[in-house]
C-alpha cells in the first residue's frame, strides 16, 4: 500500500518506534508493580531471564514517556463517562495498545482499546498475546485506517485516537476517523507524507513565479517541506473542526527523525479563522487539489 514510504520510514525508524528506542541514558525507571512481566518479556522490556538491561531501561523510560502524555486523557475520559474507548491506528506490533492497557485499562473494570493494522501477521500476533495475557478490552482488526472510518467492527464514538508514525496518510486518515468518531483527544506522531509533496512537484512549474517556491526546488527540500506544511495543515484542520492543538517535540526519541507529538483536544473553539487561513495556505502554495484531505 505505502511501499515506498514505508521503506523510507524504515531508514529513518525502522518498522517500529518501539523497538529502537534505546538512546537516553537518565534515571533508571522503575517496573510498576502492577506491570505484567510476561507482557514486557514480549515487548523485549526484559530479558528472556526476567531481567532489566541497560538498553531496556532506556526503553522503559521511553514507553513511560509516552505514556505521561495518554494518561490523563484517558483520566479525564474516565471520569466524564467511565469507559474510555481508545483506538491506534498503525498499531505495527501494538506496544502502545498493550502498554496503555497494562498500565491503565487492567486498573479499571472499563476501558477499551482497538489496535488497527493493515499486517494480518501482527493481528494475529496481537490478539494471541492479548489472549495469553487475558487482556479481554482489547480488540485488533486487520483494516486499514480508512476503513476503519465506516467498518462496524467499531463503535460509533470513539473517546481516543493515536497514530504514532502511522505510514503516510494513513495518519490523515485517523484525522477522518477521529472526526468521524467525535473523538476528544487525537495524539498523533505523524510519519513521513509523501502525497503533498508529490503535488507541489507536480505544480512546481506554476509555482514558480512565488519566490517562496524556492522552498521545493531541490527534492530534498520539497520532501521536507511537504512533511512540514502537511503537518501545518492538520493542525489547521484539526482548529477547523473546534479543537484546541499543541505541538510539542516528543523528547527523548532521538533515534528519529519524526518526532513531533501533535495533541488535540475538542473544545468547540470556533472554527472559522483556522478554516480560511487553511484554504489560503492550500491556494498559496499550490495544493488545492487536496482541499478534501484536509477538510
Ligand atoms: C512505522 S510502523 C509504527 C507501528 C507502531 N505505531 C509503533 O509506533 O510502534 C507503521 C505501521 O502502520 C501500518 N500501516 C501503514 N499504513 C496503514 C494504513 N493505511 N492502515 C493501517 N495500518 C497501516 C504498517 O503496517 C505498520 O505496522
Amino acid at each position: 500500500m505505502c511501499g515506498g514510504i514505508l521503506h523510507r520510514c524504515k531508514k529513518y525508524y525502522h518498522v517500529s518506534l518501539f523497538e529502537d528506542l534505546f538512546l537516553i541514558v537518565t534515571n533508571i525507571p522503575e517496573i510498576r508493580p502492577e506491570q505484567s512481566v510476561e507482557l514486557l518479556k514480549e515487548l523485549h522490556i526484559l530479558t528472556r531471564d526476567g531481567k532489566l538491561n541497560q538498553d531496556s531501561r532506556r526503553k522503559l523510560k521511553q514507553v513511560y514517556h509516552l505514556y505521561q502524555f495518554i494518561e490523563p486523557l484517558l483520566l479525564e475520559v474516565m471520569e466524564e463517562n467511565g469507559n474510555p474507548i481508545l483506538a491506534d491506528h498503525g498499531a505495527g506490533k501494538s506496544y502502545l495498545g498493550f502498554i496503555l492497557y497494562d498500565l491503565f485499562m487492567k486498573q479499571h473494570a472499563f476501558g477499551h482499546v482497538y489496535g488497527i493494522e493493515t499486517r494480518q501477521e501482527l493481528v494475529e500476533r496481537s490478539r494471541a498475546l492479548a489472549a495469553r495475557l487475558g487482556f479481554e478490552r482489547m480488540t485488533f482488526l486487520n483494516l486499514s485506517v480508512e476503513e476503519s472510518i465506516t467498518s462496524p467492527q467499531l463503535p460509533e464514538e470513539i473517546d481516543i485516537v493515536t497514530a504514532l508514525h502511522a505510514c503516510n496518510t494513513a495518519t490523515d486518515d485517523a484525522i477522518k476517523f477521529g472526526l468521524q468518531k467525535q473523538a476528544k483527544f487525537l495524539v498523533l506522531v505523524p510519519c513521513c507524507q509523501a502525497e503533498v509533496a508529490a503535488v507541489l512537484r507536480k505544480h512546481k512549474g506554476q509555482a514558480l513565479k512565488n519566490p517562496l517556491s524556492e522552498l521545493w526546488r531541490h527534492p530534498i527540500h520539497t520532501r521536507e517541506f511537504g512533511s512540514q506544511i502537511t503537518n501545518v495543515l492538520r493542525c489547521l484542520q484539526l482548529e477547523a473542526h473546534g479543537y484546541q492543538v499543541t505541538v510539542t517535540e516528543l523528547v527523548g526519541w532521538e533515534h528519529s527523525m519524526k518526532n513531533e507529538l501533535i495533541v488535540a483536544r475538542y473544545k468547540n473553539l470556533p472554527r472559522q479563522k483556522a478554516a480560511e487561513r487553511l484554504d489560503m495556505i492550500l491556494a498559496e502554495v499550490g495544493l488545492e487539489e487536496l482541499r478534501e484531505r484536509f477538510a
